[in-house]
């Protein structure tokens, strides 16, 4: 069953085209991995998909809502059913960790603090970072950064979670360990993820499918066992 589908979508910045009549289909509980180069157009598709961006051609449907015309009201209640880790972590540096991670809590005043500090405890617990309740960012790694951003994502309980180069910038343990935590997430929370990357072992890692992003357009789509297999010039030299 499919959770999240781009049809026939197109999208430029101003004349700069970037995704020409892309198809892509996210299946419900599958781990998506979207490979391509900088600036292929990776983190524009998740901005699409969680409706910050319009398409100029086609329809983006997501948790079976065509969003592609919403208003930013009507968008709202999906969007909330979406976690995203934004490339870098992007946690507030003023905040403590758990505020960070119980920000879309908060910011919902109905939320009961007890509650807010219940969810925020078992989604550090997730991510092994309960002792870091308290910290700032700053007395963070990058790898916990990037854990405690997954948390934040999370704190809702999604049944989508959007990656944005999620290991990039990390050690090879830090980058284990988010991996696994990607996969855990497919495993024991039933998550539907999409995760852009240039990192082919990070694909290797997580992926349930891949979709190769070259020029705007998807060149190969498959699984990784396809991928290593393909004789496609472009896609042998990322694979080698
Ligand atoms: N806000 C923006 N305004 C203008 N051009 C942009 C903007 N965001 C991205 N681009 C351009 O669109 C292309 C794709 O960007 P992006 O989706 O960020 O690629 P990726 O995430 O794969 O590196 C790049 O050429 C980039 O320069
Ligand atoms: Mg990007």
């Amino acid at each position: 069953m499919k959770i999240i589908e781009l049809e026939n979508v197109s999208y430029s910045y101003k004349e700069n085209v970037v995704l020409r009549n892309l198809n892509l289909a996210v299946n419900k509980r599958e781990n998506l991995v979207i490979l391509g180069g900088s600036g292929a157009g990776k983190s524009t598709i998740l901005k699409l998909i969680l409706g910050l961006l319009t398409p100029d051609t086609g329809c983006i449907k997501v948790l079976d809502h065509d969003i592609t015309n919403l208003k930013e009201k009507q968008i709202q209640p999906i969007r909330h059913r979406m976690g995203m880790v934004f490339q870098g972590g992007a946690l507030f540096d003023s905040m403590h960790v758990w505020e960070n991670v119980g920000y879309c809590m908060l910011e919902n005043h109905d939320a009961p603090m007890e509650k807010v500090h219940e969810n925020v405890r078992e989604k550090l617990a997730f991510v092994d970072l309960e002792h870091a309740f308290d910290y700032l960012p700053a007395e963070l790694s990058g790898g916990m950064r990037k854990r405690v951003a997954i948390a934040r994502a999370i704190v809702c309980d999604p049944e989508i979670v959007l990656f944005d180069e999620p290991t990039s910038g990390l050690d090879p343990i830090a980058t284990k360990s988010i991996n696994q935590l990607i996969t855990r997430l497919r495993d024991e929370k039933w998550v539907s993820s999409v995760v852009v990357t240039h990192i082919l072992k990070d694909a290797f890692a997580v992926a349930n499918r891949v979709a190769m992003l070259k020029n705007g357009e998807i060149v190969f789509e498959g699984g990784v066992e396809d991928l290593q297999r393909s004789k496609d010039p472009y896609i042998r030299e990322f694979v080698q």
